[in-house]
């Protein structure tokens, strides 16, 4: 049943190129266009949406900050995205013109689902981005896009994972199409490219050698830190998560941009860090500065290690280590920086004897308050 795997977590990870190709799969026309009856919320409501607000817990939170990025990119709508227990007690301000998509895997997160209903009742539409059909979010909700990652049975999330950022980029870049002019245009090059990422991911997975081997060394580390900026800040968060529900690390994800205002005081030498370095041609400069915060930890002993884009040379100098990602468009780098991260986290757990898919005190679905 683990296909020939060790663990299903490992079985899952290497399922991750079909779980984006089947999210993807049967959402589009012969024109290349975004089809998404299945939702059953007219166009003249979706139009009307004027503000979308994310609800999840842990891993699938996190998928909804890589989308907050990418929507309010390609749609110009705001997007906020709140932890679902925190949305449903903070007295959150919601209209008949927000969107509220919730966001599980399993589909029972009760917080989740508390969530929901309270976005129901305060007259918000709601979509569920839901990976198990016939569970109790989707019924709850008004519509629901389901993520087609089959079924996940390690506890720590990874092709939900990635099937849920690629049902969220799909809802995104419709209601770009929506929009029209050169919102559709665009989100018509980004569908392109989201196209091309399987096969991406598939050759990533063809080349973590090294990834297990630096797993394998750092059985007795102690803490870890990941820092990451933009779409690669959430991931940061997620590759720290990981490693601290499978390898009970002490581990934290941070914005690269804060670690002057503080994390930079934790780097003393040999302190190993992950650095989700964002693609050369990314806004704002945004690569030259997270290569500046190489350089300032490398400069204070940090243990560097980097995920970067293939081609990339201008981490070379300051890199321990550098694990190379296939290029693609910013937006969408999250479903390709992610794996390494997971990948580490499942061979550190194996190095220290620990049962990745049955991390102690987790439990895969959350069904109580
Ligand atoms: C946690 C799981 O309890 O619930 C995480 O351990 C998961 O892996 C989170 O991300 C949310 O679960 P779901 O099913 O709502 O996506």
């Amino acid at each position: 049943e683990k296909g020939g795997y060790d663990t299903f977590m490992e079985k899952e990870i290497h399922e991750q190129p079909q779980a984006v190709g089947d999210t993807l799969l049967g959402r589009t026309d012969e024109d290349g266009r975004l089809v998404l009856d299945e939702l059953r919320i007219s166009e003249e409501q979706l139009k009307n949406v004027d503000r979308i607000t994310i609800v999840a817990c842990g891993t699938a939170a996190y998928a909804g900050m890589v989308a907050k990025y990418a929507i309010e990119h390609w749609t110009r709508i705001p997007v906020e995205v709140a932890l679902a227990h925190e949305f449903r007690y903070c007295d959150p301000i919601v209209s008949e013109r927000t969107l509220v998509v919730s966001i599980s895997q399993s589909g029972e997160t009760m917080d989740t689902l508390m969530a929901v209903k309270h976005a129901r009742e305060l007259g918000a539409l709601t979509v569920s981005v839901c990976n198990t059909h016939g569970s109790t979010i989707p019924r709850e909700s008004d519509a629901v896009l389901y993520t087609h990652a089959g079924p996940e049975i390690a506890v720590a999330s990874t092709k939900a994972f990635l099937a849920q950022i690629t049902a969220c980029y799909v809802l995104g870049l419709y209601l770009a199409q929506l929009r029209g002019g050169s919102y559709a245009d665009d989100a018509a090059a980004v569908l392109k490219d989201l196209h091309e990422v399987p096969d991406k991911i598939a050759e990533l997975l063809g080349s973590m050698d090294r990834v297990q081997e630096i797993a394998r060394f750092m059985a007795d580390t102690r803490s870890v830190l990941f820092l990451g900026r933009h779409v690669g800040y959430p991931i940061a968060m997620e590759g720290a998560l990981k490693l601290k529900e499978l390898a009970y690390i002490h581990a934290e994800g941070f914005a690269a941009g804060e670690l002057k205002h503080g994390p930079i005081a934790l780097i003393e030498p040999g302190q190993p860090v992950f650095i989700v370095v964002p693609g050369p041609d990314t806004p704002h400069g945004l690569h030259g500065k997270v290569v500046s915060n190489i350089q300032e930890i490398r400069a204070r002993g940090a243990r560097t290690l980097v995920i970067a884009q293939e081609g990339d040379t201008a981490v070379e100098p300051f890199a321990d280590e550098i694990i190379r990602v296939p290029a693609t468009s910013p937006m969408l780098a999250p479903l390709l920086t992610v794996v390494p991260l997971q990948v580490f986290a499942l061979h550190l757990s194996t190095a220290k004897g620990l049962d990745v898919d049955q991390p102690r005190n987790l439990a895969k679905s959350v069904t109580v308050e």
